[in-house]
């Protein structure tokens, strides 16, 4: 068993990469009230980290022991209820989205004890919230117990063009191939999960059809209040 069974709830959002995953669970947090947490943030600044001090991503033993050097905390934004990650004091931002951290983060993620680690992270959250979680393995590996489960996919010519729009050079279709193949927690539709295709929706009807999918797995809403929703994870 897991720690999800004590009193806080997860929704698992789960997709390949800018399948529009991020924004359905940012808007779903905020409709619900709940915190929203960005998983794949976490990948994205252990890689950054890793490129930062000059290390091969390949290089498994080095990536592992410069992960257990960093000072690795993971918190939350009081004004809008989301994760945040820092990495020696340092609150990383805009670092995580550059195209170096796009080109191997994959990689990064396929070591299972950097996994283990950001699960580890990732579970403490639901210790002391509600929440709504994003990412590639919520609904199998972190919470494969909650019963609210989405997976969100959209074309690959759609989310190619999703990512160019925001101004991101991402190889999206290599990294979902690197994400979904890899043996440590693949990238696949969790059982029970309900599939949401969001290349023909706006965002409106992507959640709307996230709600739904939500009330048909049993979530009540509005759901109970959480005590302290945007208190940070750490204080
Ligand atoms: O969601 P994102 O594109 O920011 O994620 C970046 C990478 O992190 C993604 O290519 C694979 C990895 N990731 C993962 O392996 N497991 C997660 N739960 C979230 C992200």
């Amino acid at each position: 068993m897991t720690d999800e069974i004590k009193t806080h709830r997860a929704i698992a959002i789960d997709g390949p990469a800018a399948s529009g995953k991020s924004t359905i669970a940012k808007k779903l947090a905020q409709h619900l009230g709940l915190i929203m947490v960005n998983s794949g943030a976490m990948y994205r600044a252990v890689t950054h980290q890793i490129l930062e001090e000059k290390i091969d991503p390949t290089n498994h033993p080095a990536v592992i022991q410069a992960l257990t050097d960093m000072e690795l905390v993971g918190g939350i934004d009081p004004e809008t209820s989301t994760s945040t990650i820092s990495i020696n004091g340092q609150l990383l931002t805009h670092q995580l989205r550059t195209q170096q951290v796009n080109q191997h983060v994959s990689p990064v993620a396929t070591i299972p004890e950097v996994r283990q680690c950001l699960v580890d992270m990732q579970r403490a959250y639901l210790q002391h919230h509600d929440l709504v979680m994003e990412g590639r393995d919520i609904g199998t590996v972190v919470f494969p117990e909650t019963p609210y489960k989405i997976y969100i996919n959209a074309s690959e010519e759609i989310r190619a063009a999703r990512r160019s729009k925001d101004g991101e050079s991402d190889a999206v279709a290599k990294r979902d191939q690197q994400d979904s193949s890899r043996k440590s927690s693949p990238l696949k539709i969790a059982d029970g999960a309900t599939v949401i295709d969001s290349s023909n929706l706006t965002v409106e009807q992507t959640l709307e059809a996230t709600l739904q999918a939500l009330q048909q797995q049993g979530w009540e809403s509005p759901p109970f209040s959480t005590e302290s929703p945007i208190s940070n994870l750490n204080s």
